[in-house]
């Protein structure tokens, strides 16, 4: 049977042996969402960086930039962190070099010693389900959080792959029945339980982002299966 388990954020990934694994990043507010939305749209690959700096030497090579810090855009970068920007038509065809504050952190913790890096919204949630049935591998789903805190939408999409495989997994710690518990809680409502309790969404919401989180709520919007392949994050 697969195992399966979650790390809430990253601060506490070292606990967790990664080795033989297949770790599904999330970071539905928004770093994930706008992987996933940008890749459907077109977007030929995203390639994910810890720091501005590193992406601004992308940007000197031609590269199209993207990401934020607390939210708001880096100034110097083509676009910031909303997937309706990801998705525009001027990027299909091109590869973004992205940095944010939390997501692309999860990602480069993860890609350290995991056997594969898979990128999770609930935008995608069913392709990244059906690919674990396929891998038969062990599991950890790595919550990117907030700056060192769990995230309520990162645990959402935890608890809504988790209720997916529900059958076909051992579930080995409390963090992942706590994230199932919370989405069998919350999956009727989800959109509303993110906009009116998550703390990043209130964040959001002061920044004029309010579009981005209905958005980032929607459960399988597409169908695509984001992975870590060397420096670029591709559809399988
Ligand atoms: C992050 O990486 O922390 C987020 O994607 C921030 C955001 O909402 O832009």
């Amino acid at each position: 049977m697969i195992k399966i388990e979650t790390c809430l954020t990253p601060e506490i990934l070292h606990l967790h042996q990664l080795e033989g694994k297949i770790a599904v990043v999330t970071d539905v507010l928004r770093a994930t969402s706008c992987m996933v939305a940008g890749l459907n749209a077109g977007v030929k690959s995203v390639i994910p960086v810890k720091k501005v700096e590193e992406a601004l030497t992308y940007a000197a090579k031609g590269y199209v930039t993207a990401g934020e810090r607390g939210g708001v855009k880096v100034e110097e970068f083509t676009i910031g962190n909303s997937p309706y920007e990801h998705m525009e038509e001027a990027y299909h065809g091109k590869s973004i070099c992205m940095t944010t504050t939390n997501g692309t952190v999860a990602i480069d913790a993860a890609r350290k010693s995991a056997d594969q890096v898979v990128i999770g919204a609930l935008l995608n949630v069913s392709s990244i389900g059906r690919y674990i049935k396929e891998q038969q591998k062990d599991v950890i789903i790595i919550c990117a959080g907030w700056k060192g805190n769990p995230s309520l939408e990162d645990t959402l999409f935890a608890g809504a792959l988790v209720d997916q495989l529900k059958e076909e997994v051992e579930i080995t710690d409390d963090a992942t029945y706590m994230a199932l518990s919370q989405y069998q809680s919350a999956k009727n409502n989800l959109s509303e339980v993110i906009q009116n309790h998550a703390s990043h969404a209130k964040r959001l919401s002061g920044l004029k982002a309010q579009n981005d989180l209905a958005f980032c709520a929607t459960e399988d919007y597409c169908d695509v299966l984001p992975i870590l392949n060397g420096d670029e994050i591709t559809i399988k």
